[in-house]
């Protein structure tokens, strides 16, 4: 049975310790990798969630042999630069815009043909973002508008280019530097704010030279890459939901392990550290490998319940902090002070227009606020009535209202929810286990 919605009752206690699951963006990243590698690469702590399946799916019909074994281990034996075979169909990416711009640059320099499409969230995603580069880089791309389908004309032999990224987006650096290790040349991405490094830092484990100055990265063209293993951290983006969760609520605290602390990720840390929450974050070790290995930091993090103050977030934390704006906006409901994000544009083209959606549902709410063309001013401290709110369909911002119900004076319910599993499988019972009470149904 798909899950609808979901029902929280209000006034949890929350206590304990969780594991979240594997981080999203590695996840992609080990399979695509390891597909085009030589050699078996060997993938623990695999996200198993339907954004990360859509991609195995994909490397399945481009004729990748890849093994799944309990226990989140995948192994993929790599087909090398030259191994993809021609799809018999378009590629299914799902939901996950992840998926369907890293397939742009992977595509782009094979000799074949192929057609992304997506579900309807990511049919309305914009994908010129990833073709322009790809074209100054000659490859043959079409989308519709803008938008997926994307066609991709195989055969064209593709030269290096120097990029400026008019936004900061990990997703569209991260196509160029994969399609940049067929050109001919040495490729540099220049970004305006550092974003997510997963790539770069993947990469080099795989054995490729990855030149990286100041916001600049730099590969150059006809690396083969070499198998890896990588651990895949839990997913720090999961992780959020709790540190808010346990930040609001938490009076003995929480423990969340084996979080990964990549700083390219880790906005929300400092973000909370200035609304004066009480975070602690324990480093863990990094395991020494032998061979080849993807070195994310992880930690184990403690947080407990405390006053928290709004703030004005500095820009500069946006990138860093982007998929957690939908629960950063409910600790800022729960704040006392008003709370204000500008240059968060990127927000209105995610899986929806998270400040649009997030607006609508804190008026569902009773909060204070403002939308703004490219952020929102919230005054918090009055809590949240009940109430329905709807997700349309985005996983975070169901996830972050369950959230909200800690602090409501009455019950919530969610809708259009199914697509938590497109990112968080296991959702309800780990929210379960550290005591919210939350049912689907
Ligand atoms: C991701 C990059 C970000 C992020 C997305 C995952 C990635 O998107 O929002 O959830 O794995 O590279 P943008 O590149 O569009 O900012």
């Amino acid at each position: 049975m798909t899950v609808q919605s979901y029902f929280c009752q209000p006034g949890s206690v929350i206590a304990g310790e969780l594991t979240v699951p594997g981080d999203k963006s590695v996840s992609h990243r080990s399979l695509m990798l390891g597909g085009i590698a030589e050699g078996t690469t060997e993938v623990r702590g695999f996200l198993e969630s339907e954004d990360c399946l859509a991609t195995l799916a994909a490397l399945r019909n481009l004729g990748v042999n890849i093994g799944r074994f309990g226990h989140n281990r995948v192994v993929i034996h790599g087909v090398g630069p030259d191994g993809f075979k021609a799809p018999a169909a378009p590629l299914d990416m799902g939901n996950a815009g992840t998926a369907m711009r890293l397939f742009m640059g992977l595509l782009a320099p094979q000799k074949f043909d192929s057609t992304l499409i997506g579900d309807a969230s990511l049919m309305r995603r914009p994908m010129e973002r990833v073709a322009v580069p790809l074209r100054q880089m000659h490859a043959s791309i079409g989308t519709q508008n803008g938008l997926p389908p994307v066609q991709i004309h195989g055969g064209q032999t593709l030269r290096a280019v120097d990029y400026n990224l008019p936004m900061a987006s990990a997703q569209v650096k991260s196509a160029i530097l994969l399609a940049a290790l067929w050109a001919e040349g040495r490729t540099r991405v220049t970004e305006p704010a550092p974003t997510r490094d997963h790539t770069e830092r993947m990469l080099s484990a795989f054995g490729v030279e990855v030149i990286r100055t100041d916001r600049t990265v730099a590969i150059e063209g006809g690396q083969v890459l070499q198998a890896a293993e990588v651990d895949v951290p839990g997913d720090f983006s999961s992780a959020a939901f709790f540190l808010v969760l346990g930040a609001l609520a938490a009076e003995k605290g929480i423990t969340l392990r084996n979080v990964g602390i990549n700083p390219t990720r880790t906005g929300l840390l400092d973000i909370l550290a200035m609304m004066g929450a009480n975070v602690r974050v324990r480093p863990r070790p990094m395991m020494q490998k032998q061979g080849r290995a993807v070195g994310e930091p992880t930690a184990d993090i403690d947080v407990q319940a405390g006053r928290l103050r709004g703030i004005t977030v500095p820009e500069a934390l946006v990138p860093l902090s982007i998929d957690e704006f939908p629960v950063f906006f409910i600790a800022a409901a729960c704040a006392e002070g008003e709370t204000l994000v500008r240059g968060a544009h990127e927000l209105r083209v995610k899986e929806s227009d998270r400040l649009a959606v997030m607006a609508e549902g804190l008026a569902r709410l009773g909060v204070e606020h403002e939308l703004l063309p490219d952020g929102i001013w919230i005054r918090g401290g009055a809590g949240f009535s009940g109430g329905i709110i709807d997700s349309h369909g985005d996983h975070r911002i169901a996830m972050a209202f369950a959230m909200a119900s800690v602090r409501a004076s009455g019950p919530l319910e969610i809708r259009d929810v199914a697509n938590v599993a497109t990112s968080f499988p296991g959702f309800v019972q780990i929210a379960r286990s550290a005591g919210l009470q939350i049912d689907a149904g």
